[in-house]
């Protein structure tokens, strides 16, 4: 590939239509946003001010930012601020020609603060409505689980979440990997499939390729979050390529959370070639240096990939979506017509 050609696959990438499926909404709060809501609602943040939260921002492990990340949510107590949190993202989305999003929150960590289920939910719904309306972007809501947290906390929060149950696309299972490993979480899953949600969950992204099959087969994944290190268990590549399970990559989160050293060596590249089902994602963009397009930019650096890798790229995260099938032909019309007119 030419430099004139990378560049342009890369134009193509960046204002593509696509669905970002891996993204906390709690990792989309912005220092500033941080700092807003602690003040509006008197609360006093362990850092002098935006400059020294951001600088604090260098992680060696998912554990040093999860200690951050859960210390930062803490600004969050009203349904007005779950709104306020949740329209930021969507605007910053749909400037990068995100459609549709499904979004992970994680109620433990407002519950367990005294914060009512219903005043989360319904302040991101109230987000999403006003997000849709202002952006024409759709989104859903994912319920993830808390996995360092006991089975037992975990039922008891799908319990309260039962009467919201119209409002959540499905379930998932995120926070300490390493010694948390999904069969710990069977009897769970097995009650959100009963209630006839999809189910995700965060697996291989620092724990072992034998959880990416737990997750599979214990707790009946529909799509791995992260998967990367799937490559250290070449059946399973195999078995991800021939189930078609996707892989909700994110890359900047990988590189900031020293999974990989740097972007050249991520699998990502790899898993693409293999045929594996790959999506892009941000994960917790205001704390790994990027949105879903600097994820795209950060990738293109490393891999120049070209305009038809983008396309399946893009393709990939619509056909991973949990839309409906009529949702899902139209968006994908809508990103063969963006190719399609790009062509010489
Ligand atoms: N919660 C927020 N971001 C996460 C990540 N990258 N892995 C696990 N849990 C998370
Ligand atoms: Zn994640």
């Amino acid at each position: 590939m030419t430099a004139a050609s990378t560049d342009k696959a890369l134009a193509l990438a960046l204002s593509m239509p696509k669905a970002e499926l891996h993204v906390h909404i709690e990792g989309t709060l912005e220092p500033a946003l941080a700092f807003a809501l602690a003040r509006r609602n008197g609360v006093q943040l362990p850092y002098a001010d935006e400059a020294a939260l951001a600088a604090a921002y260098d992680f060696d492990s998912l554990q040093s930012f999860l200690d951050l990340y859960y210390a930062c949510a803490d600004v969050l107590r009203t349904r007005e601020d779950f709104c306020d949190l949740m329209l930021a993202y969507l605007a910053r989305a749909a400037a990068d020609h995100i459609v549709h999003a499904e979004i992970f929150f994680d109620p433990q960590t407002h519950t367990a603060r005294g914060i009512p289920m219903g005043v989360v939910i319904h302040g991101l719904l109230d987000g999403i409505a006003r997000g849709e309306a202002a952006f024409g972007i759709s989104a859903r809501l994912i319920l993830c689980f808390l996995r360092h947290l006991p089975e037992d906390d975990c039922l008891a929060t799908l319990a309260e979440a039962e009467p919201y149950l119209a409002h959540i696309a499905g379930f998932g299972l995120d926070s300490s990997e390493q010694g948390n490993p999904p069969a710990r979480f069977q009897r769970l899953f097995e009650r959100c499939r009963a209630l006839g949600k999809p189910v995700v969950a965060h697996a291989g992204e620092e724990g072992p390729a034998a959880y990416i099959i737990e997750a599979l087969d214990l707790l009946g994944s529909r799509r791995i979050d992260h998967g990367v290190r799937a490559v250290e268990d070449a059946a399973l590549v195999a078995r991800l390529v021939r189930e078609r399970v996707p892989l909700t990559v994110c890359p900047l989160s990988n590189i900031r959370l020293c999974v990989f050293d740097q972007m050249g060596q991520h699998t990502l590249a790899g898993l693409l070639q293999a045929g594996a089902c790959v999506t892009l994602n941000s994960d917790d963009p205001a704390y790994f240096g990027g949105y879903l397009n600097d994820n795209i930019r950060a990738v293109q650096a490393a891999f120049g990939f070209d305009a038809a890798t983008w396309h399946t790229i893009a393709r990939n995260s619509f056909e991973a979506s949990f839309v409906d099938a009529a949702t899902r032909a139209a968006w994908i019309a809508r990103l063969d017509a963006h190719f399609a007119a790009a062509q010489p």
